[in-house]
């Protein structure tokens, strides 16, 4: 009892800003897909999902997953098409491969209609 009355607040303090200073950048970085795990997305959707999506995405074995197409699809349905595959069809999961944060911003990328420029 008598130790918690003493606990010293200077130390307190001082192990509050250190939590602080050490939580934010590592919790920005966890939050975010960093530039190189970009790239590394955008390099599998091109040569691994293009190989039924259509290098270009415009669809092939599997349909096409330009915006203008997901447009039309609930966004979950096609984290979670991504994430779990179809079973019954060609569609692979892909939940070993990729977290669910980066399928997301995958999904983000599809319907920004950025990957219909590359
Ligand atoms: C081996 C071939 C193959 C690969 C590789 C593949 N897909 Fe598919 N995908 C398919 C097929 C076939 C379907 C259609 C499934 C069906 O009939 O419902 C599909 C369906 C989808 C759908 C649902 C589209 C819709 O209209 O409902 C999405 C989204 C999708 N794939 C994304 C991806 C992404 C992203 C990748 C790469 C990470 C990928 N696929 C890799 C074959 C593939």
């Amino acid at each position: 009892m008598q130790s918690i009355k003493r606990i010293n607040t200077q130390k307190v303090h001082r192990a509050c800003i250190l939590f602080f200073a050490l939580s934010f950048p590592v919790g920005s970085l966890a939050s975010e897909i960093t530039f190189p795990q970009q790239e590394r997305l955008i390099h599998l959707l091109k040569h691994d999902c293009g190989s039924c999506h259509g290098l270009t995405l415009k669809g092939g074995l599997g349909p096409s997953l330009l915006a203008d197409r997901l447009a039309g699809l609930p966004r979950e349905l096609v984290v979670n098409t991504i994430l779990y595959g179809r079973s019954g069809t060609p569609m692979p999961p892909w939940k070993t491969m990729l977290t669910r944060q980066e399928v997301e911003w995958l999904v983000d990328y599809l319907y920004s209609g950025e990957a219909s420029d590359n």
